[in-house]
């Protein structure tokens, strides 16, 4: 594999959530081949489980992890192909992706949406202004449409604790105080398309992710008849996509709570705002498996990493 940056880089799903189970149970098995590899990890954005789990990943294959805060600590780079450069961007990503290659033999990028400009925000310029500019394979670590490590991780997350052969999984949206990406919902959709899972989504009206992504996805605008026989509830807020970016005024109290969910399981990408997106009753239950979930990080990018360097 050259490059990961969205779910359908996974060709089969299955023999993906099998080979990152074997890594977990043995996580130091291939920690030869990453030996003198360099991982450089570019955060534009905030970042706990990403930025611990993608060098866990790279240290349990023998790599070296270099990270930098590209937004606090790096010169403001432009990416507008002919700009006269007089403002306050000092490096051209032609150049800044072109000298990171220098020093990695992977880059991983996290770069957040706008939500302010959809038509910019889905040309994804800061992930494939990398994919295009630099010599060297490019992961991402949250772009402004999608969450593809988080992704992989809820599947692998789902097939290990589901005990059907068909289990069902509802992703719904929950509040939250300020506007967030789709990217995360975006990325667990495709998994769940990719998963022999029975899927939906529930959402107030208003907050449909891009049809283009949901495809013929169920989507429920009543939280409760969403939830009815759920194995699994994956929880997330994000922001309007049709009015977008926005935070639209829901009737309904979509907040998570032990009543609403019963006996299914909880999933959450973390980090989550407690008793806003979902009651402590619940986080704090037996069912909750946003731990478990935040653990798998380390073995979805691992297994990421194995691929890209099996191919180097
Ligand atoms: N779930 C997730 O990506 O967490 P961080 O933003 O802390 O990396």
């Amino acid at each position: 594999m050259k490059n990961y940056t969205s779910i359908n880089d996974i060709d089969d799903i299955n023999s993906w959530i099998e080979e990152a189970k074997k890594i977990k149970a043995n996580p130091l098995a291939n920690k030869e081949l990453g030996q003198h590899k360099t991982l450089g990890l570019l955060f534009f954005n905030s970042s706990l489980r990403t930025r611990l789990s993608t060098q866990k990943a790279a240290l349990n294959l023998g790599m070296d992890p270099i990270v930098m805060n590209v937004s606090g600590d790096a010169w403001g780079i432009e990416f507008g192909d002919g700009t006269v450069m007089n403002g306050n961007t000092a490096e051209h990503i032609k150049e800044a992706a072109a000298v990171v290659s220098q020093y990695c033999d992977v880059i991983a990028v996290r770069a957040f949406p706008s939500l302010t400009d959809k038509e910019k925000d889905e040309s994804e310029q800061v992930l494939n202004s990398f994919v295009k500019f630099a010599s060297v394979p490019i992961v991402s670590m949250e772009s402004a449409t999608g969450h593809p490590l988080q992704g992989l991780t809820d599947a692998i997350t789902i097939a290990e604790n589901s005990n059907k052969k068909k289990p069902k999984v509802v992703l719904s949206w929950a509040p939250h105080i300020k506007a967030l990406p789709h990217a995360v919902g975006n990325s667990f959709v495709q998994a769940m398309q990719k998963m022999d899972v029975e899927f939906v989504i529930a959402n107030p009206e208003g907050y449909d992710l891009n049809p283009k992504i949901t495809k013929d996805t169920p989507i429920y605008h009543n939280q409760s008849a969403a939830f009815k026989d759920a194995d699994f509830v994956y929880t997330k807020n994000w922001s309007s996509y049709k009015d977008y970016g926005k935070v639209l005024e829901v009737d309904d109290n979509w907040t998570i709570t032990k009543e609403k969910i019963g006996n299914a399981k909880f999933m959450h990408c973390l980090p989550v705002r407690r008793n806003v997106v979902v009651e402590d009753a619940v986080l704090d239950g037996e069912n909750s498996l946003v731990i478990e979930q935040a653990n798998n990080r380390t073995f979805a990018a691992q297994l990421v990493l194995k691929k890209i360097l099996e191919d180097l």
